[in-house]
């Protein structure tokens, strides 16, 4: 389907390392790698053989009010002692896609409330589309390895048969 984008796992290594070799010429010293789950975490763990510094987890969730299709967002994991470890701390917040930019609006939102000094921005794929709103003046860098047209993406981890996605991703 025209609409559908597939991904290889080889293909996601490579974004990464184009977002690592962005993020490095920019000079910008990252403590942590703050990876949302899911779709962030294979990235991060990529991208930590570029950069070398710990990955921290978080994740969110969404429920509707009501059966209302209004999804309200609110955390299942977190950094335990956040302020203590983010304070002052510059980090690397990575996910697989900026598609609505509410999942990352949303955790930037939470991540300052430790006081962080900084926050780059890296995804994979960037979405052209109507975006819930404007990043914060703490995110002082964003790269998106790819950008796209409002397609659906399909990640190589979504896979029930890997081969045949590959044989996707190549077409
Ligand atoms: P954003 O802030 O990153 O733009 O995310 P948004 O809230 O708009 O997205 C809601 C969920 O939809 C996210 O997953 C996001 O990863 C997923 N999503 C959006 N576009 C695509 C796409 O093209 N392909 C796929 N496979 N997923 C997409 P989530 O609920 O956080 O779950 P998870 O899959 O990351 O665990
Ligand atoms: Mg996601």
């Amino acid at each position: 389907m025209g609409n559908e984008h597939y991904v290889s796992y080889s293909t996601i290594h490579k974004l990464v390392k184009k977002l690592a070799d962005k993020i490095v010429a920019t000079n910008y010293q990252a403590d942590y790698i703050v990876a949302i789950g899911s779709g962030g975490f294979i990235p991060a763990r990529i991208l930590k053989t570029f950069l070398n510094i710990p990955i921290l987890a978080v994740g969110v969730s969404y429920y509707g009010i009501d059966n209302k299709p209004l999804d309200v967002i609110e955390k299942i994991q977190w950094i335990d002692d956040a302020q203590k470890h983010l304070q002052g701390k510059r980090i690397i917040l990575i996910d697989e896609v900026d598609d609505s930019r509410t999942t990352l609006l949303y955790c930037i939102d939470e991540l300052i409330k430790s006081n962080l000094k900084e926050i780059a921005v890296l995804v994979l794929h960037n979405k052209d589309k109507k975006k819930a709103g404007e990043f914060p003046k703490e995110v002082s860098h964003y790269f998106a390895a790819q950008d796209l047209k409002n397609v659906w993406i399909k990640y190589p981890w979504d896979a029930i048969e890997i081969d045949k996605h590959n044989i996707k991703a190549r077409s």
